[in-house]
């Protein structure tokens, strides 16, 4: 949006310069205690303080939930940024400005123009609203929101008007192209120009920081369509957006959950009810994107949708779509209504407490995914069980690897009674078996070294004065071993939170926090020594297996050139 990408270094100087101890500070009031800085955690609810930051590696940990990360991660997390806000952020705190690398592509449009726009959108909503208290026609739409009971406080706070019933309203007040640019207005093929929404309620639509970048408008009768909204702009991505997350942000930042419902009315009508927590989806089902945006700012979402045969298929679509951005530490419920019901008509019927007590109950997606599947099927008939398992299992496979992807592979083999042991069930196992050797404080050998290595990162000195022979090594992950050193060497990353900048969505991240965050129970000053005694070990003994492997190879089918060569070698340097 605003011309070419941050510069990498800029990135890496930033977290060098900012101290992740008084950013926190400024946000979470610390207390030093030893080497590290604590408190309750912001990312969950505690009594005791299991947050700390520590100053030399600059980076942050959670000892409660597992949050960890450097500056960048905390504002992204704490303030609800995406990554270059964050960095802007930061940027702030520190006092400098933001450095951009040219761009070779003409951007589409400028921030100035982009902030006209924005600015027009506010004043068109303001006329919007000041139709909506003059004139008959005004009294008309009033007459009708108050008719729907939606009373002046709400109405006030979602911003709703009314725009009049002539072709040109907007047409004559403002400019002519920003209307044309955030599609208030319309281009007949004639050439004719006029306004898009005329004789509506209109709902502003604002991002999460409040800004109006759609519109949708409601006619007062029974005629069609219901519903106008703003086509795609440059403001405006319908498929990223949800109306209400504004009014609801506005109300709480960190709301225990949040209910998407599909109506602007829905939303509304909830607000107007006390419910402060829905957000609707813009005429489109709910999307990837949506969820990591949602996900921002609650860690469980309820998905609301009509208990009829359709609304049943629209939440299975919607949750087929979502599944491959379903992981752990995001709960999604699954709420039916009662037939011919929507959220609007449902709280009006039943008050606050019966609603919000439904809203609490609503299925977990996991109960939800696998009644959806065995609901027709007769579990003791091995058929059954079957096609159970080869219809869940391909939804399941497109589960990010995780625990909760385990948990639901759990789930279908004992609803299966059937052991799953194709390939990925070996790969989950191992993946758990690894889980718990970390938990258990023994880290393998390479993750020995990689964890000293991550936590002592000027220890890659002594890796660069080793003699390494890659391809005389062979232990498991050597590959991964191999580039996280590479990375390291590359980069030579004054503290840690510099080092994690450098894996940020990279795969291998979450291994490296891990180990990044593992206690050793080595006191600082044998970190050394323990650290070249692991690499030594490590050494001798991935190329003692390499050794054992070629020899074993050697016997029974026989060695290529390459091997014979690398044998030769390995002999004869001992
Ligand atoms: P509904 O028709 O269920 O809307 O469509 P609603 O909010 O319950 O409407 P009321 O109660 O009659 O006022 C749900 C959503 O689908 C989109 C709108 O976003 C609407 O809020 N929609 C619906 C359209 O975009 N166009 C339409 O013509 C109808
Ligand atoms: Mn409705």
């Amino acid at each position: 949006m605003s011309g070419g990408r941050i510069p990498r270094d800029f990135i890496d100087e930033l977290l060098v310069r900012v101290d992740i101890v008084d950013l926190i500070d400024s946000h979470v009031p610390l207390k030093k205690t030893g080497n590290n800085y604590v408190a309750r955690c912001p990312f969950h609810t505690e009594k005791t303080p299991s947050f700390s930051v520590n100053r030399n590696k600059q980076f942050f940990h959670c000892f409660g939930c597992g949050a960890s990360g450097n500056a960048i991660t905390f504002l992204m997390d704490f303030s609800h940024l995406d990554f270059v806000e964050a960095v802007e952020d930061l940027a702030g705190f520190a006092g400098i400005a933001v450095p951009r690398e040219a761009v070779d592509y003409q951007p589409t449009q400028k921030k100035e123009d982009l902030n006209s726009l924005y600015a027009l959108m506010e004043q068109v909503a303001a006329f919007y609203v000041k139709q909506l208290r003059s004139g008959d026609e005004g009294k008309k739409a009033a007459e009708y929101l108050k008719n729907r009971g939606v009373g002046g406080e709400c109405a006030g706070n979602f911003m709703l008007g009314y725009a009049p019933d002539e072709w040109k309203a907007l047409a004559s007040r403002f400019n002519q192209q920003a209307l044309i640019d955030t599609g208030l207005l319309i281009t007949h093929e004639n050439g004719q120009i006029y306004d898009r929404f005329r004789g509506r309620i209109m709902f502003p639509i604002r991002d999460k920081r409040g800004r109006i970048i759609g519109f949708g408008g409601r006619v007062l009768d029974d005629s069609l369509p219901k519903y106008l909204n703003s086509p795609e702009t440059s403001l405006f991505h319908k498929g990223k957006e949800v109306y209400g997350l504004h009014e609801l942000l506005q109300k709480t930042t960190k709301p225990s959950r949040i209910l998407v419902v599909e109506g602007y009315m829905d939303v509304i009508a909830l607000a107007q009810f006390g419910i402060h927590y829905a957000v609707a989806t813009l005429g489109t089902s709910v999307s990837p994107a949506h969820l990591d945006l949602l996900f921002r700012f609650s860690s469980e979402l309820v998905f609301c949708f009509d208990g009829d045969k359709a609304g049943r298929e629209a939440a299975w679509r919607a949750i087929a779509s979502i599944f491959p951005s379903l992981k752990g530490g995001r709960q999604i419920r699954i709420m039916l209504l009662p037939q011919n019901h929507d959220p609007d008509s449902l709280v009006r019927e039943e008050g606050l407490d019966k609603f919000t007590e439904r809203v609490q109950t609503a299925q977990v997606l996991s109960d939800y995914f696998f009644e959806h599947f065995s609901k027709d099927l007769k579990l003791s008939e091995m058929e059954s069980r079957s096609s159970l398992r080869n219809e869940a299992e391909s939804y399941l496979k497109q589960l990010p690897v995780g625990a909760f992807r385990e948990m639901m592979f759990e789930k279908l083999s004992s609803l299966t009674k059937q052991h799953i042991l194709d390939n990925e069930a070996i790969i989950a196992y191992k993946n758990q078996e690894k889980k718990h050797r970390l938990k258990s404080g023994r880290p393998s050998l390479p993750s020995l070294v990689i964890a000293l290595l991550l936590q002592n990162p000027k220890f890659i000195q002594i890796v660069e004065q080793t003699e390494i022979d890659w391809d005389q090594l062979e232990f498991d992950g050597v590959e991964k071993f191999k580039n996280i050193l590479q990375l390291i060497a590359d980069k030579k990353p004054t503290n840690y939170g510099v080092l994690l900048e450098a894996f940020r969505d990279h795969p291998d991240e979450a291994i490296v926090k891990k180990l990044a965050s593992l206690d050793l129970l080595i006191p600082e000053d044998g970190a050394e020594v323990e650290f070249c005694d692991a690499l030594n070990r490590l050494l001798t003994q991935a190329k003692s297996a390499n050794l054992d492997r070629l020899l074993a190879k050697d016997k029974t089918q026989g060695l290529d050139l390459q091997e014979k060569e690398m044998l030769r070698k390995i002999l004869t340097k001992k």
